[in-house]
């Protein structure tokens, strides 16, 4: 079969779609696909139609990719696509849009507060911020709406560093939010699956400097991934159930990875889902499924059967 992986693209994710993007091409050319990689810039279109894929692997973080907007077009050309689509794409890369979502079930999400371009202007920043803090307290996450690995995201501790993190959150997104910031274990779900989607073993994260960020993110070594997740048996059932519900809430297709994290009380928060985790040497998704007897290669090409099927 022929595959097409987007992969690059114009988010400020680029460079983590280009590394989940080359090792899912390269698995899936070693199990015998003929494989092209296309980065949707230009006139990749052109490119899609000479190949002819039989499905796209949609291997893209971030805007232009992971938001329903790759998603739209490739319903519009016709071709079959890994993965969410329109729709829950467009809704989990809002953080905003999908914690609505989220509450409308009655999933727990961390409170929060949306900030508006208005409430950033210099002469409001200080009375949004000390508003922030009578509502939801310190200290605070703030976050742009729609941007991933944790871009544009930072922890105010204290009241002067609320206005910097507001601002910095604007550099990346129009919609940014203050959410309560949940002191406990960071706990990712990853599911797999569409009709009957199954959750694979939960991964516990520690990061080495205390804060999950791009660096921890992305660097050998500078996080741990504990699976199974050190949590109470009764705790890790909640999360399972509350990362299934999550997902069907939302409509995810064939994979997406929920984001918890998990307070002193044991009470689970989901923090938001995405549609297209990373895939990189260091992601999260394909430990969890190595945990579950999947190698990676056997991951993408179930994906790509799905898809074309
Ligand atoms: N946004 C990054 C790629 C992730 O969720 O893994
Ligand atoms: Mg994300």
């Amino acid at each position: 079969r022929k595959v097409v992986v987007l992969m690059g693209g114009r988010s400020p994710e680029r460079e983590i779609s280009l590394k989940t993007g080359r090792r899912i091409s390269s698995a899936l050319a070693e199990v015998g696909y003929k494989v092209l990689d296309v980065d949707p810039k230009g006139d990749f279109i052109k490119s899609l139609n000479d190949f002819r894929p039989d499905v796209v692997f949609i291997a893209l973080h971030g805007r232009y990719g992971e938001d329903g907007t790759i998603q739209g077009l490739l319903e519009v050309l016709g071709y079959p696509y890994t993965g969410s689509g329109v729709l829950a794409s467009a809704l989990c890369m809002d953080k905003v849009m999908a914690k609505k979502v989220l509450l409308y079930e009655g999933i727990s999400t961390p409170p929060f507060r949306i900030i508006t371009a208005g409430e950033c202007q210099e002469r409001q920043r200080t009375e949004t911020a000390d508003r922030l803090i009578e509502e939801l307290g310190l200290p605070l996450v703030v976050k742009p709406s729609r941007q991933g690995s944790t871009i544009g995201v930072s922890v105010a501790r204290k009241a002067e560093e609320l206005e910097k993190a507001i601002t910095d959150a604007f550099r990346y997104d129009q919609t940014v939010f203050a959410e309560k910031f949940i002191d406990g274990v960071e706990v990712t779900a990853s599911i797999i699956g569409t009709k009957n989607p199954r959750v694979l073993p939960l991964l516990e994260i520690v990061p080495a400097t205390g804060f999950y960020d791009y660096t921890a993110k992305y660097s050998p070594g500078m996080s741990q991934h504990i699976i199974p997740a050190r949590i109470p048996q009764d705790v890790a059932e909640r999360v399972e159930e509350l990362a299934l519900r999550s997902y069907r809430a939302l409509g995810c297709r064939q994979f997406a990875r929920v984001d918890f994290m998990i307070d002193r009380e044991d009470t689970p928060f989901v923090l938001e889902v995405n549609t297209i985790p990373g895939m990189t040497e260091t992601s999260l998704l394909p430990d969890s499924a190595k945990a579950a007897g999947i190698t990676f290669a056997e991951l993408v090409s179930l994906f790509v059967e799905e898809a074309w099927a």
